[in-house]
């Protein structure tokens, strides 16, 4: 099918607020093609244009690409020194870019370990977008989900959780703004590229209630298109959030005046 037909079948009035999208297969991508890792992971920036152009051109609220776990610094030193290089490739590149289509860029993870040259070059990011008011754009980097978790613990903690909890404790919606997406919706439709099925520890919080729509494409061949069919399987699901379809609800309660 075309992408313009694509593009036709979504609707618009139905979108995911949030995307979440876990990049994965540049390693692959490679391979396949006789390359060096890192040339899977230069070719995986293409896609992360792609998805960032088209979410944005779409309406969506929120997008958020995980791009470096806490775990990545287990791979080679030449793979990390590459990864960050192209973090802040893309961002000299791509900042203006980003900028002019009113979108906001921010980072969520424990980015106060990163270089100090791609710190620089992240918070250039942050504060050229900072009034944007299009979508946002979360990198997630050197994250991990229960990190950020304990990361919360701790905010917590220092913010009086003592008097907190001997008032109560406080709800599930008090703890999210402690997390690093405090104000954003929740992903409601969460990616991942190569086949796997594997949430490796991102948003763990967050994604209680994401749809996720695997495709086999590895990241580097990720184009609009497979944004698109991910959007539109996302369409025909039926989000219950533990409850029943809707049409069975009143049999149930008539069922249950019966007893
Ligand atoms: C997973 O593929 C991909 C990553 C760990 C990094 C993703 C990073 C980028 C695409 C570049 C920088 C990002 C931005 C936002 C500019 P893998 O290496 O685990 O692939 P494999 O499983 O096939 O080995």
């Amino acid at each position: 099918m075309k992408v313009s037909e694509l593009l036709q079948q979504i609707d618009r009035g139905a979108l995911p607020a949030h995307i979440a999208i876990i990049m994965d297969g540049n390693g692959r991508w490679a391979r396949k093609r006789g390359l060096p890792r890192v040339a899977g992971h230069r070719a995986g920036i293409n896609a992360v244009r792609q998805v960032v152009e088209g979410s944005a051109e779409l309406g969506i609220s929120v997008l958020t690409l995980y791009a470096f776990s806490l775990d990545n610094w287990k791979r080679p030193h030449i793979e990390v020194t590459t990864l960050m290089q192209l973090l802040k490739e893309y961002l000299n590149k791509e900042l203006e870019n980003i900028h002019k289509n009113n979108i906001r860029f921010r980072t969520i993870g424990r980015t106060e370990a990163l270089d100090a040259s791609v710190r620089a070059e992240l918070e250039k990011g942050v504060s050229r977008t900072r009034n944007n008011t299009g979508m946002l754009f979360n990198v997630a980097l050197n994250y991990g989900g229960r990190a950020e978790i304990v990361d919360a613990v701790n905010r917590l903690l220092n913010n009086g959780g003592k008097e907190l909890a001997a008032t109560g404790g406080i709800s599930e919606k008090d703890f999210a703004q402690y997390l690093y997406t405090a104000g954003q919706p929740d992903p409601d439709l969460l990616i991942r590229t190569s086949g796997e099925l594997r949430i490796s520890n991102f948003l763990l919080w967050q994604i209680a209630y994401a749809e996720i729509w695997v495709t086999e494409t590895l990241w580097p061949d990720f184009e609009k298109q497979h944004l698109y069919q991910a959007i539109i399987a996302f369409q025909k699901r039926e989000r219950r959030y533990g409850g029943l379809e809707p049409q069975l609800v009143p049999t149930l309660a008539l069922g249950d005046r019966k007893m």
